[in-house]
């Protein structure tokens, strides 16, 4: 393949994916607030996945619904697509906030991430610590390795205000009580998020809009790495190191040929080549609306950026309400 179809074919390839995340949001959103997580995910599931066969690559699931023994379908290691065109590795959440759709709460989306086989981190379902901020702070100016007050400081001097002039996105759990504590004894603000975490670092990459300036604390592992794709596309530091609660976890990150258990991986690190990523709104949120009908019409926005150009796409489709 010459260059210039090379680059018609990386192209052609983003919009299929959008393709991929509307349907799955479309299906999800059926089922919005109706309090019944598990039909949600699983519509949105069997969308994606039928979507995802139809598109000319040889994909390989690496961050998915599970292991192959937990999950029936889109388990990390499940080949999709046609069989032919590009090997490549896919990170998907068919829908990132099943409670949220549950419940009817904001931010639920439909995500998808593809890169070049092998570029990223095949992070196991544990738990993962994680630290973004936005673009335009110089490299490493707040690390894992620094309290939470170190880090508030660190990006109040670069950010050229008071602590109280920060905006630190939290998952409000049990488990970060001490955090939101010590957070707020500095006289930062906190946007506490009850799910939905790959949303909750995306704001680091719009301050202006989304009016966050940091995200802190531990989530899913999976979601770190489709986070991290988000964010190569959209500019912005992350780092990320996995948890582990007993030796099972231990376990299953050695199974994923992870060697070094305490290393931080840089964002760069979780997504080590150019990604091309999507994501469709199924409740409203503030990255994108979500789906809604209008008379006989469906409607959904989508995300659709590549970090090679820098590129991003708002993509508004509608079909018939079926
Ligand atoms: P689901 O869509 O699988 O319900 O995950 C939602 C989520 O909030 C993620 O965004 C986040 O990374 C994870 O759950 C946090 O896990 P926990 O609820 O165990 O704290």
């Amino acid at each position: 393949m010459s260059e210039t179809e090379q680059i018609f074919a990386d192209r052609m390839l983003s919009l299929g994916l959008a393709r991929v995340s509307e349907q799955a949001a479309i299906a999800a959103a059926k089922l919005i607030g109706r309090g019944d997580e598990k039909a949600a995910d699983q519509a949105a599931v069997d969308a994606m996945r039928k979507q995802l066969n139809l598109l000319d690559i040889r994909g390989v699931v690496v961050i998915g619904e599970g292991e192959r023994d937990e999950a029936p379908m889109l388990y990390i290691g499940e080949e999709v697509g046609s069989g032919k065109g590009p090997a490549v590795d896919i990170a998907l959440d068919p829908l990132e906030g099943t409670t949220l759709t549950a419940k009817d709460m904001p931010n639920a989306l439909a995500v998808i991430a593809m890169g070049p086989r092998g570029s990223m981190l095949h992070a196991p379902d544990v738990y993962m610590e994680k630290l973004a901020i936005g673009p335009g702070y110089a490299r490493d100016v707040v690390s894992l390795n620094m309290t939470a007050t170190e880090r508030i400081h660190a990006l109040a001097r670069a950010k050229g205000v008071e602590p109280n002039g920060i905006m630190v996105c939290v998952l409000e759990r049990p488990r970060h009580e001490k955090l939101v504590a010590e957070i707020r004894a500095t006289g930062a603000r906190i946007r506490l998020i009850t799910d939905g975490d790959v949303a909750g670092v995306i704001h680091v990459a719009e301050p202006e809009k989304t009016g966050i300036d940091m995200y802190m604390g531990s989530g899913g592992a999976p979601e770190g790495v489709l986070a991290a794709a988000a964010l190569k596309c959209m500019g912005g530091q992350m780092w990320g190191k996995l948890l582990f609660r007993n030796d099972d976890e231990r376990e299953r990150a050695r199974k994923a040929g992870i060697g070094d258990l305490d290393r931080i991986y840089t964002r760069d690190e979780m997504v080590t080549q150019d990604v091309i990523f999507a994501a469709t709104g199924v409740t409203d949120g503030s990255i994108v609306q979500g789906a809604r009908r209008d008379g006989e019409w469906l409607e959904t926005e989508t995300i659709l950026m590549r970090s090679k150009t820098g590129s991003l796409r708002r993509i508004i489709y509608r079909q018939r309400n079926q």
